[in-house]
């Protein structure tokens, strides 16, 4: 196991001499882990099929759950889409590079392994320099799913992707902390309205302001149908997690941990309380979201509870992974947990 560091400072990630060792290895059928300006993702050549399956393997993934496709640039992108509705074109030109995946019908090149069997490959070009320097040095886009064990938390360090996944992969790639801190936005572009999959770093709103309506799923078969990927219990620490609602303290306050995006009232009543953005900064408390989580998780509270943000803009981002870390369900053993 190598840990490549860049040569400045983690918060101006930049070239260094990581990328080629990373890129070999991948050319090489391995698996590099590489930051994003979402999260950090366990990355492969999107057709190596060897490779695709450790992925799985390693992160106790099913093989129903379609994998991101990682580009670095349009020409990828038309190598990888059977279709480009003009849709696809101008959010590409809006959010590229940045946290935006878009679903689109995908071409034969692109495996069933990638694709969970799927007609649809999701592509999302990053933003982070690293990640777009490593897909242009391996040569081919990578097809990277988050760098945590199956429903467990997102890594937004190169240190939290190592504590999840450790010796099971052989490069890491340190970019320094995550600046968004959630995942991408997924949204489906293979009907005429696009339907939003997963809320992310870039909100409904923006996404409304270029492509017009955006729908949500239908029901759960459409969302089943369409994102088999979206299970209601993911991003869950191994603490039990409870949504609470301020400003009434639930009797067990004294004994539990808060988290809460924004400063809310009854906040003195927890044993302890982390205010993500004190200043009602959702884009701060985004990026300190699952760092945060696994801060309080490894802090040994019987008990952790959470406060949602306001339903929008970045809110619906943070409130989809809060709910889904509350919702009801085992915890994975710390040893298998993702
Ligand atoms: O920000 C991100 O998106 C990060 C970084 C590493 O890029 N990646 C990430 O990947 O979050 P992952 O595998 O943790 O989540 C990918 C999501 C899953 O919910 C999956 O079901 C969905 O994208 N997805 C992938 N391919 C799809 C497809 N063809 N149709 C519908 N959903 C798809
Ligand atoms: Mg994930």
């Amino acid at each position: 196991m190598e840990t490549i560091t860049p040569p400045t400072s983690p918060a101006v990630p930049a070239s260094c001499a990581g990328i080629p060792a990373a890129a070999a290895c991948l050319r090489a059928g391995g698996l590099a882990v590489f930051p994003t300006e979402t999260v950090y993702g366990l990355g492969a050549i999107y057709n190596n099929l060897p490779a695709l399956a450790r992925i799985f393997e390693i992160k106790n993934r099913p093989r129903f759950d379609p994998l991101i496709v990682h580009i670095a640039d349009l020409a990828q992108m038309a190598g990888l889409a059977a279709a480009i509705p003009p849709a696809a074109l101008a959010l590409a030109e809006k959010f590229w590079p940045g946290p935006l995946t878009l679903v689109l019908p995908k071409r034969d090149c692109v495996p069933d392994l990638a694709t969970a069997g799927m007609p649809s490959v999701a592509l999302r070009m990053p933003r982070h320099p690293l990640a777009l320097e490593l897909i242009e040095s391996a040569g081919a886009p990578l097809a990277a799913p988050s760098a945590n064990r199956f429903g467990g938390i997102s890594p937004t360090t190169a240190a939290a992707a190592r504590a999840e996944l450790g010796a099971a992969v052989e490069i890491y790639l340190d970019g320094g902390p995550c600046v968004v801190g959630l995942e991408s936005t997924v949204l489906s572009l293979l009907e005429p309205a696009p339907v939003l999959l997963r809320p992310g770093g870039i909100t409904l709103e923006a996404i409304a302001r270029v492509a017009g309506g955006v729908r949500l799923p239908a029901g759960d078969a459409e969302r089943r149908r369409l994102s088999p990927g979206g299970l209601p219990r993911h991003y869950a620490p191994a603490t039990p997690l409870r949504l609470w609602q301020p400003p009434d303290p639930p009797p067990d306050a004294g004994r539990a941990a808060l988290l809460t995006p924004l400063p809310v009232p009854g906040t003195e009543a927890f044993a302890q309380a982390e205010i993500l953005a004190p200043d009602g900064d959702l884009a701060a408390a985004a990026a300190d979201l699952f760092a945060a989580l696994r801060r309080l998780d490894a802090a040994g509270w019987p008990c952790l509870y959470a406060v949602l943000a306001p339903e929008e803009g970045l809110g619906r981002a943070i409130n989809d992974r809060l709910r889904r870390a509350a919702a009801p369900g085992r915890s994975a053993p710390a040893d298998a947990r993702g």
